[in-house]
C-alpha cells in the first residue's frame, strides 16, 4: 500500500539538536544526509541547491535563524542572520515570508527565549508545511478526478514540485501521490529541466522511489506530446505567484503552458499560500534569479566505473546566459490549487481565496 509517511526532506533531530537534509545535488545517485549546524553552513545550503524549491528553502531558512539564534540572541544578531539567509536565493518568496514569521514570533521577546520560541516556530511551519501540502493534494485530485480520462491518466510535470521540495508530498506532486494511492491509473511524463535537471534527477528519482509509474522526456518535447494528445493536464509548482495570479516557475513553465493552451490541456499551478507574494501586483515585478553559466556549460554523471563525473559541454570559450525561472501570465493557468481549494488565478480569484481560509 503507498504511504507518503516516511518520506521527507528535512528532519529535526530532538536528541542531537540538530537539523538534517538530504543532500539533493548528489541525487539521483546518492542519497546523503548531511547535518547543518551553524548558520555559514544553513546559507550554503540554500544557495547551493543542496536543498532547494520554494517551501523548503523556507523552511531550512527558518531553522537556520532559529540556530543563529542559539549562538547569538541579539537584536543585532537576528537581524544580521535574517539578512544573511534572505540573500541566499532572491525568487522563491517562501525565504521572506518564512523569515519574517520567525522573527515576528521572538523580536518581542527577551533574547534568553528568543532560540527556543524561534525553533518552535520553525517546527510549526514544518508541521504546516505537511498539512498544506497534504491539502493540495486533496483539492488537486478532485481536478484530477473531473478530467474523466478513459484508463491511465498522463500528468506532464516540470521542475520537481514532490516532498523533495517541501516537506512531505509535494505541491504539484502531491495530486499525483494521492490520485496513485487511491488507484487510480497515472502516468507522469518528467520534463528534465535543463539546466540543473532537477525534473530527471529528481521528480523522477521520487516518482519511482514511490512505485508511480513516469518516463523522462527531454524538454522540447513537451509540446509534442501535448500536440498528439498525450497529456491529460499538466500540474507544476510556484516560486512566487503574484496577487494578480501571474506565476513564476522553473525556466521553461512558461513555454509548456503556452503549448498547453495551444492544445486545449488543463494548466494547474499548485501554490501553497506561502508562496503568493500579496505585495507583488505582477510577474513582471519578481526578481527572476541568474545563475552561473557552467550550470549550462558543464553536466555531472556516472562514469562507466561508477564514478560521478563534471564534463564540459560546449565548445571552450562558449558563454551562455541562465535565467533559473520565468513568468507564466495569469491567462494560461487553469486554475490554481490550493491548500484553501482551487481558484482562478486571477485578482478575483485570490480574493475568494481569502474568503476561503
Ligand atoms: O531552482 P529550484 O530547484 O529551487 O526551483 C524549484 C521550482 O521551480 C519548483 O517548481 C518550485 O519551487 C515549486 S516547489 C513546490
Amino acid at each position: 500500500m503507498f504511504s507518503n509517511d516516511n518520506l521527507c526532506s528535512l528532519r529535526w533531530d530532538p536528541v542531537g539538536q540538530a537539523v538534517e537534509i538530504i543532500d539533493q545535488t548528489l541525487l539521483p545517485h546518492t542519497l546523503r544526509w548531511c547535518h547543518l549546524d551553524s548558520l555559514a553552513v544553513f546559507c550554503h545550503a540554500i544557495s547551493s541547491m543542496q536543498v532547494r524549491g520554494a517551501p523548503l528553502i523556507g523552511i531550512t531558512a527558518a531553522f537556520g535563524l532559529a540556530r543563529a539564534l542559539t549562538e547569538d540572541a541579539s537584536t543585532e544578531n537576528l537581524e544580521r542572520a535574517s539578512a544573511a539567509l534572505l540573500a541566499t536565493r532572491p525568487t522563491a518568496v517562501n525565504l521572506r515570508w518564512a523569515l519574517q514569521l520567525v522573527a515576528g514570533a521572538v523580536y518581542g521577546l527577551e533574547p534568553a527565549r528568543r532560540a527556543e520560541a524561534a525553533l518552535n516556530k520553525a517546527l510549526a511551519l514544518r508541521g504546516e508545511d505537511i498539512a498544506n501540502c497534504a491539502r493540495i493534494g486533496e483539492h488537486g485530485l478532485q481536478l484530477l478526478r473531473a478530467l474523466q480520462v478513459d484508463g491511465t491518466l498522463n500528468i506532464m510535470t516540470h521542475c520537481n514540485a514532490g516532498w523533495l521540495a517541501t516537506i512531505q508530498w509535494g505541491t504539484a506532486l502531491a495530486p499525483v501521490y494521492k490520485a496513485f494511492a487511491a488507484g487510480t491509473s497515472v502516468h507522469v511524463w518528467v520534463s528534465e529541466t535543463r539546466p540543473r535537471n532537477q525534473g530527471m534527477n529528481l521528480t523522477a528519482w521520487e516518482l519511482q522511489r514511490a512505485g508511480v509509474p513516469c518516463t523522462i522526456v527531454a524538454d522540447n518535447s513537451c509540446g509534442q506530446l501535448m500536440r498528439e494528445g498525450r497529456v491529460d493536464c499538466v500540474i507544476v509548482g510556484s516560486d512566487r505567484t503574484a496577487a494578480n495570479g501571474d506565476v513564476c516557475n522553473k525556466v521553461g513553465t512558461y513555454l509548456k503552458a503556452l503549448a498547453a493552451r495551444a492544445n486545449d490541456v488543463p494548466f494547474y499551478v499548485a501554490v501553497p499560500e506561502s508562496t503568493i507574494d500579496w505585495s507583488c501586483v505582477s510577474g513582471a515585478r519578481i526578481p527572476i534569479e541568474e545563475r552561473d553559466e557552467a550550470e549550462i556549460l558543464t553536466i555531472a554523471g556516472l562514469d562507466a566505473a561508477g564514478e560521478v563525473r563534471e564534463v564540459n559541454l560546449a565548445a571552450p570559450g562558449s558563454r551562455a546566459l541562465n535565467p533559473a525561472f520565468d513568468i507564466t501570465p495569469a491567462e494560461l493557468v487553469s486554475a490554481l490549487v490550493t491548500e484553501h481549494g482551487s481558484f482562478a488565478a486571477s485578482p478575483d480569484g485570490l480574493a475568494r481565496l481569502k474568503l476561503a481560509k
